[in-house]
């Protein structure tokens, strides 16, 4: 298992180039599963998320290219050998329950181990099954896998009593074949959603209102091929402002649009930072800046991300004041606390609020990562650590952050990975 081994205490500078989002890709490569004809998707991020995805769509019989140095994936799912999901490659990554639509409503049929919990909590999939029964689908669960059968699954008005991207997403799949019109009303609004749609609309679906509350489809015959560009990865981009923040330095982003990150943009302003955001990208500064706390509560898009909330903690953590952070999307995210503190960090837990005392005199440890964003947080105040600290377990951060170490480096960060 890899470490990151950083000597923190250096301002960051420069430019990085963020790459295309994890939580875009994702659905999208699973949406090619719709179609028989080829799909040819460019600013794929090269993740280990998108290598075990692409990993279980060959297993199912979709033939797929993956040049990872040309971030391009190539796949056309003519027919499919088998229509299952396994437990080995579901626990790794939930995002595998987004075969289930899909596969559901090209083929018929679909069997998908339950995802599981993860260290971030209990991960149920309830809306999305909810979501496909009242499209027609016959769904049993046993042995801890969700059987789906349905001959074709037909339009409905489905009103979502918890606004769940997942969901969202293999609902609009889903329905994209579906016979007739179906509404998904209390949709989420990432901006992921309005990719999976873009895409899914250069197939050929019939989709309208994607980003709003309620979306509707008129599902189609059939969807042909396509050729998709992922949008840019906005929890990267905030992960790298987050970083310039917290060194006390400046950072470029080119090709990053400010309206993927308004609350994370609003925040960093509101505890001082510079940001100067534009089409052609985000300039963030802290540089001569004394920032100061600030309180966010993590809610679904456009409000604060909770896939930022971490990376926020680690900045609050070296920053004057005091700063409540309550997480209000998963149960479990607050993993990165008691490593924070190994650092120095002065934070008190109570329940879905975290209350971060700063500025804490962080110095270098070794400590160890426990999912994707906490394994992030902890780079992040290892940059700000006086001395050395060893992030042990960085294959969590493969997951959703391509070749950060060497993006960091090049902005001045003395950081390095040891194949272990
Ligand atoms: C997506 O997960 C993202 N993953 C997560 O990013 C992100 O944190 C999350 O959305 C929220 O923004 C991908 O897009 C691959 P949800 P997802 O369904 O779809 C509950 C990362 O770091 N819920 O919006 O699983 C659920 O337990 C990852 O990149 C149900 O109760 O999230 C959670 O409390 C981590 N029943 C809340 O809803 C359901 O059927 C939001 O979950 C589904 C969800």
């Amino acid at each position: 298992m890899d470490t990151l081994v950083i000597e923190g205490g250096k301002k960051l500078s420069g430019s990085i180039q963020v790459g295309g989002a994890k939580n875009a890709a994702l659905p999208i490569l699973f949406a090619a599963i719709l179609t028989g004809g080829r799909c040819r998707l460019t600013n794929v991020p090269d993740l280990a998320d998108i290598d075990t995805t692409v990993r279980l769509l060959t297993g199912m019989g979709v033939t797929g290219t993956h040049r990872r140095a040309e971030h391009t994936v190539e796949l056309q799912a003519a027919r499919l050998s088998n229509f299952e999901a396994s437990y080995d490659l579901v626990r790794t990554m939930r995002a595998s329950v987004l075969v289930l639509g899909p596969t559901l409503a090209r083929f018929g049929e679909a069997r998908v181990s339950l995802p599981g919990g993860c260290s971030i909590g209990a991960r149920p999939v309830n809306l999305h099954l909810m979501a496909l029964e009242k499209m027609g689908a016959q769904i049993t669960l046993e042995g801890g896998y969700i059987n789906a059968k349905a001959s074709r699954l037909r339009g409905a008005d489905i009103t979502f009593d918890q606004i769940s991207v997942g969901a969202t997403e293999n609902s609009l799949m889903a329905a994209s074949l579906a016979s007739g019109r179906t509404i998904l009303r209390n949709c989420a609004l990432e901006p992921e959603i309005i990719d999976l749609a873009r895409f899914l609309k250069v197939l050929g679906a019939k989709i309208q209102g994607e980003g709003t509350p309620v979306i509707t489809i008129e599902g189609v015959d059939a969807l042909g091929g396509g050729d998709y560009s992922i949008i840019p990865d906005r929890i990267e981009a905030g992960t790298y402002l987050a970083a310039a923040a917290v060194t006390g330095g400046e950072i470029h982003l080119p090709g990053v649009s400010p309206e993927l990150l308004g609350a994370v943009l609003d925040k960093l302003r509101e505890c001082g930072a510079e940001l100067a955001a534009d089409s052609k990208g985000i300039r963030l500064s802290a540089t001569g800046r004394q920032l100061k706390a600030v309180d966010i509560s993590t809610l679904p898009f456009p409000g604060f991300p909770t896939d930022m909330q971490a990376q926020f903690m680690a900045l609050m953590a070296a920053t004057s004041g005091t700063s409540i952070i309550t997480e209000n999307i998963f149960e479990n995210r607050f993993m990165h606390v008691a490593e924070l503190m190994r650092l120095g960090a002065d934070i008190t837990v109570q329940g879905a609020t975290a209350i971060v005392r700063g500025p804490a005199k962080l110095t270098g440890a070794t400590v160890m990562a426990t999912d994707l964003r906490a394994s992030a947080c902890l780079v992040l105040a290892g940059l700000a650590a006086e001395g050395i600290t060893t992030v042990r377990r960085v294959y969590h951060l493969d997951r959703g952050y391509e070749k950060m170490e060497t993006k960091l480096k090049a902005c001045g960060a003395t950081i390095n990975r040891q194949v272990e």
